[in-house]
């Protein structure tokens, strides 16, 4: 057999793993990373089933490169580098957590095999969670929590306890919550999924192996007929050339949707300030708002002084938004955002800045003429939030970096209480 020195560029060192679809290789100039290498080749049934599929490679580093990008773009931490090759991706070199991490939104295939009684189509709300252990001998048999804490995995020196337990199973999650709602922009409800995660040489647990038409059920129209994942392969008692060929074109449909799962709205959050002076404060909310990827002006109107331009800039953004936040931030008497809320539909958030007299001024921000809906906050990163909540509505990506800034925030906390209980042992 002849044995691989280097694929796009990259020279290759020893084989870390080979599994049924992938080779993993080191990259002795690449320190800490390695390349994944996938092969034209489908199984199932923990490998029972196996066919040679030419050009499945490659539609399957198209489709794991395209789901990996998305969730990079939301703040999940993940393995994922970059794409290598048409056939190979760049990772960070993991060793893996041996667990397969399933979330299901609809009961079917073997959970109503393990539930019985269980109709096909239950709905789960959140999704359910469940955990099998990587061993196809034994046919990855279903792990619960307090298995996988009483194996005491030492991962790259990581022991995987409770928190590590919780922490994964929230990212798996929202990595499922995230995709179904790209999906559903395609009109395809995500049935169930699988990820790995692995955790690299500085002991942070990351997203690893890939997500790709193997990992998921994806049903068009919420229809299972129209399946387009390896389900339909799962299915075929015998396997012949047109077969393999219908589950390829799926793959390959699969491959080129992802590409139509950005958010479809054009949003925009401007945020007024009343006078050059609050430009520091509005700075605060327009870094708050870039961070989670929202798409920031900053004006310097008056609606007290120049009150005809301020109504004329609100309706241009107006004209060209489909999404539309007004943030107001105008010191001593507010009219700046009442102004704006009084004659738009859009949303108004009033941020006035920091004063002596924050605690009187404040009153014309919060008690406003009949017919006003505009809110308050003080913050500059309570009204960056507010804002992202409510672009969020319509734009999934905004959502998500959202969810994943708050189970950053809790997994912190957990971390800092972790390491104040061992201080005081
Ligand atoms: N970033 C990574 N670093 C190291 N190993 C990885 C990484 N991503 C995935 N792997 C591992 O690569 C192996 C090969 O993949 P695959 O062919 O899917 O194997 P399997 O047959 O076990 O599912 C798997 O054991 C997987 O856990
Ligand atoms: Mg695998």
């Amino acid at each position: 057999m002849s044995s691989l020195k280097e694929v796009g560029g990259y020279k290759l060192g020893n084989i870390i793993i080979e599994g049924k679809t992938k080779k993993v290789y080191d990259l002795p100039e690449v320190p800490g990373h390695c390349l994944l290498l996938n092969k034209d080749r489908i199984t199932a049934g923990d490998g029972v089933k196996a066919h040679d599929m030419e050009g499945k490679a490659a539609i399957s580093n198209q489709t794991n490169a395209k789901v990996f990008e998305i969730l990079k773009a939301t703040g999940i931490k993940t393995a994922f580098v970059k794409i290598a090759s048409p056939t190979a991706f760049i990772s960070k070199k993991c060793e893996m957590v041996p667990i397969e991490w399933v979330t299901r939104r609809l009961a079917t295939g073997s959970f109503l095999k393990r539930n019985p009684g269980v109709p096909e189509g239950f709905r789960f709300t959140p999704p359910k969670q469940e955990t099998f252990f990587k061993d196809d001998a034994n046919h990855d048999p279903q792990w619960s929590e307090e298995q996988i804490i009483a194996a005491k995995f030492k991962i790259n020196g990581l022991l995987i306890e409770q928190d590590e337990v919780d922490y994964m199973r929230k990212v798996t999650i929202l990595v499922f919550e995230i995709l179904e709602k790209a999906w559903a922009l395609r009109d395809c409800a995500l049935i169930d999924m699988k990820i790995e995660f692995g955790v690299d040489s500085d002991g942070n647990i990351l997203l690893a192996d890939v997500i790709d038409s193997d990992s998921w059920r994806l049903w068009p129209s919420g229809d299972k007929r129209l399946m387009v994942d390896k389900q339909v392969y799962r299915n075929l008692a015998n396997v012949t050339a047109a077969d393999l060929d219908t589950v390829k074109r799926n793959f390959a449909w699969v491959k080129d949707q992802l590409d139509h799962l950005k958010p479809n709205i054009h949003h925009k959050v401007v945020v007024f300030m009343g006078s050059p002076a609050d430009q520091e404060h509005c700075q605060k909310i327009a870094k708050a708002g870039r961070e989670l990827g929202l798409d920031v002006d900053l004006r310097i109107t008056s609606a007290h002084k120049a009150t005809e331009e301020t109504l004329h800039i609100m309706q241009q953004y107006e004209d060209t938004h489909g999404a539309l936040v007004f943030i107001a931030v105008a010191g001593r008497s507010n009219g700046l955002g009442p102004v704006l809320s009084g004659n738009t539909s859009y949303p108004v958030i009033n941020c006035p800045p920091p004063s002596d007299k924050l605690v009187q001024d404040i009153w014309s921000s919060l008690s406003v003429p009949s017919g006003l809906g505009c809110a308050t906050v003080i913050y500059p990163d309570s009204a960056a939030l507010m804002a992202a909540q409510i672009i969020g509505l319509q734009d999934y990506l905004v959502w998500a970096r959202l969810r994943v800034k708050q189970l950053d925030m809790a997994t912190a906390l957990r971390a800092a209480d972790k390491k104040l209980r061992n201080l005081s042992v």
